[in-house]
């Protein structure tokens, strides 16, 4: 990054002011940003500064240091929620099998839900099967993309990703106003529950899980913080249950308590 991030019609926004971003989102998220999202952040948070009538990033920075609600907003504009319905299929094929060898309900978590795709694709999954006693929770750290999941509309083209067969029985298309939109049906709503989470915070769980869904956020974070994180999944989740993590993820090899079962899927087993 050059030393001034200048151009005439915008913020200044300096070496200092984006090393201090980078330990904020980190002691806030556990988010390591590079080196060279200089840009991303830049774009990302002066819209914030503009919105807020303030003359460069340093003012910024310090109205965030005093300002809960501001840290929020810091932290839903530096996180990326890519995601799609029946993202990396393989994952709900297990699911299914792991349904049909376990009549009884199953209880999942899916840890960084984002938009909702994944939650409701797990859903999608389990209801076309004819189950509706599983529960599953949905959580996120970013608060808007969790409003967005828990209105649960979609634009109609996001559907090219749901398996045909699936997509029938679980899905309506908007009408009228509502044309080119899409929800998904009650059944699948009901299994769900929303909830803000920081995965780097505490957890306040009663019971275990059988399967953990903690897929492309773990990229995000530095190597003690995964470690950390995988070892407090394996604490939540009953024996023998399973922890699903995203195509750039995986366990070190001397991970202790998970054996792999299949790409980027884990069983926990006793130590
Ligand atoms: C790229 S999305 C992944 C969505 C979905 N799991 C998938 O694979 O399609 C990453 C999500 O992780 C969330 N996230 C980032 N840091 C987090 C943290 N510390 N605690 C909880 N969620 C976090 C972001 O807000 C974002 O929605």
């Amino acid at each position: 990054m050059g030393s001034l991030l200048n151009p005439t019609d915008g913020f200044v926004f300096t070496p200092t002011d984006f090393a201090f971003i980078r330990e904020r989102i980190f002691a806030l998220a556990g988010i390591r940003l590079s080196e060279q999202k200089d840009k991303m952040v830049y774009s990302r948070l002066s819209r914030r500064i503009r919105e807020l009538g303030l003359k460069d990033f340093s003012q910024y920075l310090l109205h965030l240091d005093g300002d809960k609600g501001e840290q929020v907003l810091f932290i839903n504009a530096l996180t990326t929620n890519k995601t799609q319905f029946f993202r990396e299929g393989h994952h709900f094929e297990f699911l299914a099998e792991l349904a049909m060898e376990h009549p009884g309900p199953l209880r999942i978590w899916s840890s960084a839900c984002s938009t909702g795709e994944e939650p409701y694709s797990i859903a999608a999954q389990l209801v076309s099967m004819g189950r509706l006693n599983d529960r599953i929770l949905a959580t996120d750290l970013n608060t808007q993309v969790l409003a967005s999941a828990e209105s649960g509309l979609y634009d109609v083209n996001e559907a090219s990703s749901i398996p045909n067969a699936i997509l029938k029985h679980t899905f309506l298309k908007g009408k009228g106003r509502s044309k080119g939109l899409m929800q998904p049906r009650s059944a699948l709503r009901e299994r769900i529950t929303f909830r803000q989470l920081n995965l780097i915070g505490p957890w306040p769980f009663k019971q275990d899980f059988d399967v953990i869904f903690c897929r492309n956020v773990m990229i995000y974070f530095d190597r003690p913080t995964q470690k950390k994180l995988v070892e407090r999944f394996s604490q939540h989740l009953k024996m023998g249950g399973y922890l699903l993590l995203g195509h750039a993820e995986g366990l070190e090899k001397d991970q202790r308590g998970f054996c792999s079962i299949g790409k980027t899927i884990y069983q926990k087993v006793a130590l």
